[in-house]
């Protein structure tokens, strides 16, 4: 039986973590959905609409991807769509408590819900989408931790700042 994993997140932008990330999830698990969290108290840079495109983009020829949204409770919609794993990266110690803590909250409102978690390659253990941001803020070069079309994205969005 295929086991079906959800990769959730805010991928506010996606970068080259997440996507070792998801190369590395795919020889595990062959139906993955990655799920973008829709979180009406935050104001995220990029629209959903703008983080579901630019996923699309970056994931073409990964086979075992699907891309979605999502609202509320994660182990909800993982109810929804029949997943039973969810992925998360561990880059440094500073993820582990937040993690840890995300993992036993979900795993006490579903039993049946099992993290996974993976380190990425260890040139993306310090990256994140909030470092991305801010380097794109200051017109800061973001070409090594992003696709190209994020790249001109935040360009676009930094342009007369
Ligand atoms: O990329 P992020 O911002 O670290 O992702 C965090 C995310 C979206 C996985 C987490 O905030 C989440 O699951 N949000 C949905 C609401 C929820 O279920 N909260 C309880 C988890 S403790």
């Amino acid at each position: 039986m295929k086991t079906k994993a959800i990769y959730p997140g805010s991928f506010d932008p996606i970068t080259f973590g997440h996507l070792d990330l998801l190369k590395r999830s795919c020889k595990i698990f062959d139906d993955i959905t990655i799920a973008v969290v829709v979180n009406p108290h935050k104001k995220p840079l990029c629209s959903v609409e703008e983080r579901l495109a630019m996923i699309k983009k970056a994931t073409r020829g990964y086979g075992c991807i699907k891309i979605d949204k999502f609202d509320g409770l994660l182990v909800d919609y993982a109810k929804k769509i029949n997943a039973t794993v969810v992925i998360r990266g561990l880059r440094a110690i500073a993820d582990f408590e937040y993690e840890f803590q995300m993992a036993l909250v979900n795993r006490s409102l579903n039993k049946k819900l099992d993290m996974v978690y993976m380190m990425p390659s260890v040139e993306y253990t310090y990256l994140s989408s909030s470092i991305v941001r801010e380097l794109a803020s200051l017109h800061g070069d973001i070409s090594r931790f992003v696709p190209e079309s994020v790249e001109k994205l935040l360009k676009e969005k930094f342009k007369n700042v």
